[in-house]
């Protein structure tokens, strides 16, 4: 692939993650933007972005992507599935780099996929996307682990900033990779402009790695208050999260986040289990203290 990616168009542009990749793709000037969405969106952009509005049919998912050189998922879980279909109309509408609506845990990590059905959606996702590469469509999945300013309003981290108590799990010294909101953005900028040398690869990249208890100390520094320390295990938030998470309760599902992003051998420690891309990819770099600091103050990086 030589062709320098232009144009570019983003579904779930509005959602959690996809809100900080569009910021960063409109921001970075180099592309022009459109955006996919579906027709009960309401959410409404400024007039230089496109927004075409779908029934995520093939035929409108084929007309909505020509002449675009990249399509960028940033799907939520409720409409993941629908990426096999977007797939097959990126490859009709001739699109040449799709990036699949990853941006989370290690996807090549089978006790991670086993946990939680829509990891192994994403791999399943992943395995037809390499179906695709004889056909002209390039892929990149960038992999940024735990997003870090909505896992610490969540709780996923196991931190509670508003009570300044903290659960912290398996003597909380085991280290894994974080990425600020922004620095995801700042990955997809960068796979978008180097288009050759991201071509059909997983890109692991971070802001910081870290344990619950070097996270736990910044906290406690940047209030400059001792925490209230809880201690449990990260196998007793996989067995409390699983049948929760059985039954639907959201709660569940944050239990087994907990114990896949903290737990042992989910691969969720990119310095050690991956290769990391920021170097290749450019990223700037990101510590814990001013992205500490910046949540805390109600400010994005
Ligand atoms: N690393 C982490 O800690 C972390 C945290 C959160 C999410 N993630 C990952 O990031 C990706 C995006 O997740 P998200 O939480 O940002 O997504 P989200 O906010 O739940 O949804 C993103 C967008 O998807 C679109 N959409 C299309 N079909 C949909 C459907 N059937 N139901 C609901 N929305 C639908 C909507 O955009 P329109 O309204 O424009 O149609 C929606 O705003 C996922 O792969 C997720 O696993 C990672």
């Amino acid at each position: 692939m030589t062709q320098t990616i232009r144009t570019v168009m983003i579904i779930g542009a509005n959602g959690n993650i996809g809100s900080s990749i569009f910021k960063a793709i409109v921001e970075s000037g180099k592309f022009k933007v459109s955006v996919l969405s579906r027709l009960e969106s309401t959410t409404t952009y400024t007039a230089d972005i496109t927004v075409i509005k779908s029934d995520y049919s093939e035929e409108s998912l084929v007309d909505a992507f020509k002449g675009q050189d990249a399509v960028v998922s940033a799907l939520g879980a409720a409409g993941l599935a629908e990426e096999f279909k977007i797939i097959d109309a990126c490859v009709r509408a001739g699109v040449k780099r799709f990036l699949p609506s990853e941006f989370s845990s290690n996807p090549q990590n089978a006790k991670a996929a086993a946990l939680i059905p829509v990891f192994d959606l994403k791999v399943r996702v992943n395995e037809y996307l390499k179906a695709q590469e004889s056909k002209g469509l390039t892929w990149t999945a960038v992999v940024a682990g735990v997003a870090f300013e909505t896992a610490l309003q969540l709780g996923i981290l196991g931190f509670n900033i508003k009570t300044k108590e903290a659960l912290i799990l398996d003597c909380g010294n085991r280290p894994f990779s974080i990425s600020n909101l922004s620095q995801i953005g700042n990955a997809v900028v960068a796979v978008l402009s180097k288009p050759e040398e991201t071509a059909n690869q997983f890109l692991y990249v971070h802001s910081f790695t870290v344990s619950q208890n070097e996270i736990l100390a910044e906290l406690e520094n940047v209030t400059g208050e001792k925490w209230k320390v809880t201690e449990s295990t990260t196998e007793a938030a996989r067995t409390e999260g699983e049948p929760l998470f059985a039954e639907g309760d959201f709660a569940g599902l944050l239990l087994l986040l907990k114990a896949i992003f903290m737990g042992e051998g989910y691969g969720s420690n990119f310095t050690k289990d991956a290769v990391l891309a920021n170097e290749k990819l450019g990223l700037p770099s990101q510590d814990l203290a001013s992205s500490v600091a910046a949540v805390l103050a109600g400010i994005s990086l």
